[in-house]
């Protein structure tokens, strides 16, 4: 018997399309949205305004105690979630392509994990959720009774990222730039020592080159249902 509600993890490396299916399945299912990588670029951004150096540790773990992170449910399709950093609304702010290049250097430091991991337990604490990361299977949500991994070839990966970066009015970067971070990023994310992105042992993986999103959603929506049925 589960004391708490059900929660679903949602791993998978950069463009594999976690945001937008996190959020409709969310939606579905009548569970909330936890977007923990936009907790990572909330700290990524506040270093980067803060003149500190990005390898100055001690200086983040200080910065990232004092900080009040809160995220808030948005109220528009295209945001996947609303956040406010020490009273500040930094929404839009934490999708720039500078802290998309920063973040895997912010998210690798143990204090900032620390932190964060606290406050992903504690807001996931009575469940009812659909949490996405890259470590949310393995680490934040170790228990969650379902678990998903979630990838698409890098070019696949690229070309999405580069449609959104259109439809979302933002600076573009070349194809084989973009190709090129993503990869980096993922080595990156891949071979960190804390919590490193990893498809959980009780994850399925699905690999959704040539899926559409509501294929995608579907198919975890069933998943549920099926877990959840008897
Ligand atoms: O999902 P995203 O692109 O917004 O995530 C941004 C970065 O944050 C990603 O490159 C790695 C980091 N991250 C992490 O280390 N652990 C998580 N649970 C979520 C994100």
């Amino acid at each position: 018997l589960l004391d708490r509600s059900p929660i679903i993890a949602i791993d998978g490396p950069a463009g594999a399309g976690k945001s937008t299916v996190t959020r409709r399945v969310a939606a579905a299912l009548g569970l909330l949205h936890l977007d923990t990588g936009a907790m990572y670029r909330a700290f990524t951004w506040l270093v980067l305004n803060s003149q500190v150096s990005l390898d100055d540790e001690a200086r983040i773990a200080e910065l990232v105690s004092q900080a009040d992170l809160q995220l808030s449910l948005s109220d528009h399709p295209d945001v996947p979630v609303r956040v406010n950093l020490n009273g500040e609304d930094i929404t839009q702010l934490i999708r720039t392509p500078l802290v998309t290049r920063k973040v895997s250097a912010i998210a690798a430091q143990k204090a900032v994990r620390q932190k964060l991991l606290e406050q992903q337990q504690q807001w996931g604490e009575k469940g009812g959720l659909v949490a996405e990361g890259r470590d949310i299977g393995t680490h934040v949500f170790p228990n969650a009774e379902l678990k998903i991994f979630l990838t698409a070839s890098v070019g696949e990966r690229a070309r999405r990222r580069q449609r959104e970066m259109v439809t979302q009015n933002q600076e573009t970067i070349d194809f084989e730039q973009l190709q090129k971070e993503i990869q980096e990023r993922d080595v990156y994310d891949s071979n960190r020592s804390i919590a490193p992105m990893r498809k959980a042992p009780d994850a399925i993986e699905l690999v959704t080159d040539g899926l559409t999103i509501e294929q995608v959603i579907e198919k975890i929506v069933q998943l549920y249902r099926v877990r959840f049925s008897s």
